[in-house]
């Protein structure tokens, strides 16, 4: 259990003894919605899968501090939710998405997929390999998430970074609950055997 779900774990019991009635179980603080943003892709990507350092055909890799970003998604009982489909979006290492509307003056990198998605299995599981995304204008570091699952509303939401200087100054995530942020700021660490990359572990709650 990550410490994100152990906080929500604890955040709900207290929460769930003036709600909910005796011997119900506790529930999961739900992920909170965040904006889609301006640069989620008008045209998927031909090569859309979940490692977003490598595209097709293309020779070069993706610039940047590789990362791994995994986590489950869960229900708001903490059942982990298979058929989920996760969809992950960001700046590259510089700090440009993907879309012809990022008017940011900086060099696309041909091998940064900026997209990518996946299903998750019986395990609930997700996982993207990517890279540290760069610093925009007017932000602190992000990761946009889409999450689909057949039956529910899709939840939009972002990741965003501990220990970033600009994450007290940025206004989306300010706009948040103290419980709130703490549901979407995540903890990297390095990864064990690969030498530097980082992981970090965001479960997502669908309410
Ligand atoms: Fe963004």
């Amino acid at each position: 259990m990550s410490d994100a779900t152990r906080r929500h774990l604890l955040a709900g019991t207290v929460a769930g003894l003036s709600l909910a009635p005796m011997g119900a179980w506790a529930e999961l603080l739900a992920t909170p919605a965040q904006a889609r943003g301006p640069f989620y892709p008008l045209e998927l990507p031909l090569d859309d899968d979940n490692d977003l350092t490598r595209v097709m055909d293309q020779a070069e890799l993706a610039q940047g501090e590789i990362l791994h970003v995994t986590g489950r998604v869960l229900d708001a009982s903490g059942a982990v939710l298979e058929g989920a489909r996760v969809e992950l979006w960001q700046a590259n290492a510089q700090g440009r998405y993907h879309h012809p509307g990022d008017r940011n003056p900086i060099a696309m990198d041909p091998g940064f997929q900026g997209f990518g998605k996946m299903v998750t299995g019986a395990d609930g599981a997700y996982r993207f390999k990517t890279i540290r995304p760069g610093l925009y204008p007017g932000r602190t570091r992000h990761i946009h998430f889409l999450v689909a699952v057949p039956g529910r509303a899709d939840l939009v939401t972002q990741m965003y970074f501990s220990g970033e200087p600009d994450n007290d100054r940025d206004g989306l995530l300010r706009r948040l609950s103290a419980e709130g942020q703490a549901a979407v700021t995540i903890d990297f660490q390095p990864t064990p055997d690969e030498p530097g990359s980082q992981t970090g572990v965001f479960d997502i709650v669908l309410g």
